[in-house]
């Protein structure tokens, strides 16, 4: 495997055998199999799960990590294409990027969307240039429009949680934000869970109906596996019978790039936090989900956070073994 950017890239069958490695790895340490093997990080946006759980699935397989972000550089890093660069920065992402990339045997790259064009967000234009300046084999850790090692590390937790694939209800709800949030999970989760074969229901306010390109996409993940796909602004409706809820709050498609703008119809809409009540008519032991990190009394309130229904713990946990699972079929002599 030389590039992992998109659970469409890989078959139902793929995925499943990415996660019977990762438990293999759970319950048999390899703590060699990457012996001398080093990956290489580079945060052009903030991270703590992320970070730390690839730099953990490294150490347990006997490799190493090193991390680059905009922060630690002595030289401004810029990013702009046809660019003078006669200001501060005395870098280009287009040389410093190879380089990190050389000196490792894979690299992963986060970089948030800018969210300023929506087309080029949805095209993953930045990190699709990004990874077009290197040959090393290539981990996205959130991109504008992914996050496929959150949604694999969702996929597991789903199974490890006996949630059915064929008649398993999700619900991906939108919820308020101070902030208008990236699509990446959003977007991710909805292909997951389709791809999973579920009946999934985007939960969303009007205003924050998720563009064409993503909807389609899931679509034909869903035709595919036999699930379905549903959206509704109707709480209710949606939760009935529902198996897991999936909370994260993304930027209107509407307003994209005009915070401003986006206030205006936010500003109704701050009971879009769930809590206890939201429960009333979903399956008894509906699940709480969320990627972390959330923003309690905003997003969700303690009771459902601190309560049964969240396994938000199990979620992030289930980062580093199926990065380990990815690493592994990347990088392990065993598997190249
Ligand atoms: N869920 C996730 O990617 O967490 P971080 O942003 O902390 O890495």
């Amino acid at each position: 495997m030389d590039l992992f950017n998109d659970l469409a890239d890989f078959s139902h069958e793929q995925i499943n055998e990415l996660l019977a490695l990762a438990q293999r790895l759970y319950q048999h340490p390899e703590p060699r199999a990457l012996e001398g093997k080093v990956l290489s990080l580079l945060f052009l946006s903030p991270s703590l799960r992320t970070l730390i759980s690839f730099q953990s699935a490294m150490l347990r397989m006997g490799g190493g990590t090193f991390v680059v972000s905009p922060e630690m550089s002595i030289h401004g890093l810029e990013s702009r294409a046809g660019i003078v660069m006669d200001g501060s920065a005395a870098e280009h992402i287009r040389e410093a990027v190879p380089v990190i990339a050389s000196y490792g045997d894979a690299i992963g790259i986060r970089a948030f969307a800018r969210r300023r064009k929506l087309e080029d967000d949805l095209s993953d234009r930045e990190f699709l240039e990004l990874a077009s300046l290197f040959d090393t084999p290539c981990i996205n850790m959130e991109s504008a429009i992914n996050h496929p090692c959150q949604s694999l590390a969702d996929w597991k937790t789903l199974d490890d949680l006996g949630v059915p694939s064929s008649g398993g209800r999700l619900v991906l709800s939108w919820t308020w934000h101070p902030q208008p949030m990236p699509l990446a999970v959003p977007a991710a989760t909805l292909h997951m869970a389709a791809m999973r074969g579920m009946d999934v229901t985007v939960l969303r306010p009007e205003g924050y109906e998720l563009p064409d390109v993503v909807m389609d996409k899931a679509r034909q993940a869903a035709e595919a596996s036999g699930g379905s796909l549903a959206e509704t602004d109707d709480r209710a409706e949606a939760m009935r019978d529902s198996h897991v809820v999936y909370v994260n709050s993304w930027a209107s498609a509407r307003h994209y790039g005009n915070k401003h703008s986006e206030d205006k119809i936010k500003s109704g809409l701050r009971d879009w936090r769930v809590d206890d009540t939201w429960f009333e008519n979903a399956a008894g032991d509906c699940r709480f989900m969320h990627p972390l990190p959330v923003r309690r009394g905003v997003t969700v309130t303690d009771e459902v956070l601190d309560g049964p229904r969240s396994v938000v713990i199990a979620e992030a946990q289930n980062r580093m073994l199926v990065q380990m699972a990815v690493l592994h079929r990347m990088l392990s002599a065993s598997q190249r």
